[in-house]
């Protein structure tokens, strides 16, 4: 038996060729990382967790027209994606200030933003992903124009989608961070969702008590990062109400089982 074949490995997520041309495989590790992987640790379940909230999420967004990459979820730890060509900028939608952009300009975590800011960062871990401006995106040729306009209309599109989603389940979305892709036919190509929306990628806190349900637990040490996730998929009605570690249980049964 052909063992297969891995594509890529970032710091919280596999790719491994995909079993038809143009499909990946997107597994989802338990690696955390923070600070440019200056700070790294595990988070027992993450993976499972992220791969169901993202699989939701993506499949929800599909509904409303949103193009992405998601295929569909092949199990616990594993989505089948369309294969792009990844666009070397992360998008930053912020809500509210927090995190870089509370350090960087003096503004007080928790404030609501006069109106919803998209920020730019180059995907470039050598450089520590330093924040970009359309200036650097169009001098450099990182991405057309008519692409980045593509990724601003579906960046706000997607922020209203979510923004909504999560305040019906009495979460805050903060901000959050998106990777975008070519998806080429030909020799033509358009833009679409890629990567993966989880809490390892959007600040997200409870409404009626601020509690952080995302990976700033990690960041900032302040512990429960599992309870966080699941309270997020418990929330998105992705696990059962009671017996919070169903997911979790079931994977160990199957590990076990060696299924
Ligand atoms: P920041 O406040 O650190 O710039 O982060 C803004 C949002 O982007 C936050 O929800 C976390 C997410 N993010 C990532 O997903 N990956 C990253 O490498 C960074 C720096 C932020
Ligand atoms: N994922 C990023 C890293 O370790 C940072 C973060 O999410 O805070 O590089």
């Amino acid at each position: 038996m052909a063992r297969r074949r891995q594509i890529y490995e970032g710091k919280a997520k596999i790719l491994y060729e995909g079993p038809e041309p143009g499909t990946l495989i997107q597994y989802f590790k338990d690696d955390a990382t923070a600070f440019n992987a200056q700070k790294r640790g595990t988070i027992n379940g993450k993976g499972v967790l992220n791969n169901r909230i993202s699989e939701h999420v993506f499949t929800l967004l599909g509904h409303i027209g949103v193009p992405t990459h998601f295929i569909r979820r092949l199990n616990m730890r594993e989505q089948l994606v369309r294969q792009v060509e990844i666009v070397p900028i992360e998008v930053v939608v912020r809500n509210v200030a927090a995190g870089s952009i509370s350090q960087r300009l003096g503004i007080e975590e928790g404030t609501p933003l006069p109106r919803t800011l998209i920020e730019y960062y180059y995907k470039d871990d050598a450089l520590g992903d330093p924040l970009i401006s359309e200036e650097h995106i169009a001098c450099f040729n990182w991405c057309s124009q008519d692409e980045l306009n593509d990724m601003q209309d579906l960046a706000i599109r997607v922020n209203d989608f979510l923004c909504g989603m999560f305040a019906g389940v009495g979460i805050r979305l903060v901000d959050f961070k998106m990777e975008f892709g070519r998806l080429w036919d030909g020799d033509w190509s358009r833009i679409i969702l890629a990567d993966e929306i989880s809490p390892d990628g959007c600040r997200l806190w409870d409404m009626a008590t601020n509690e952080k349900l995302d990976k700033d637990r990690f960041r900032r040490d302040l512990g429960g990062e599992v309870e966080a996730y699941q309270e997020v998929a418990r929330r998105l009605g992705l696990l059962p109400e009671d017996g919070n570690n169903a997911v979790l249980d079931l994977e160990s049964h199957r590990k076990k089982k060696g299924s």
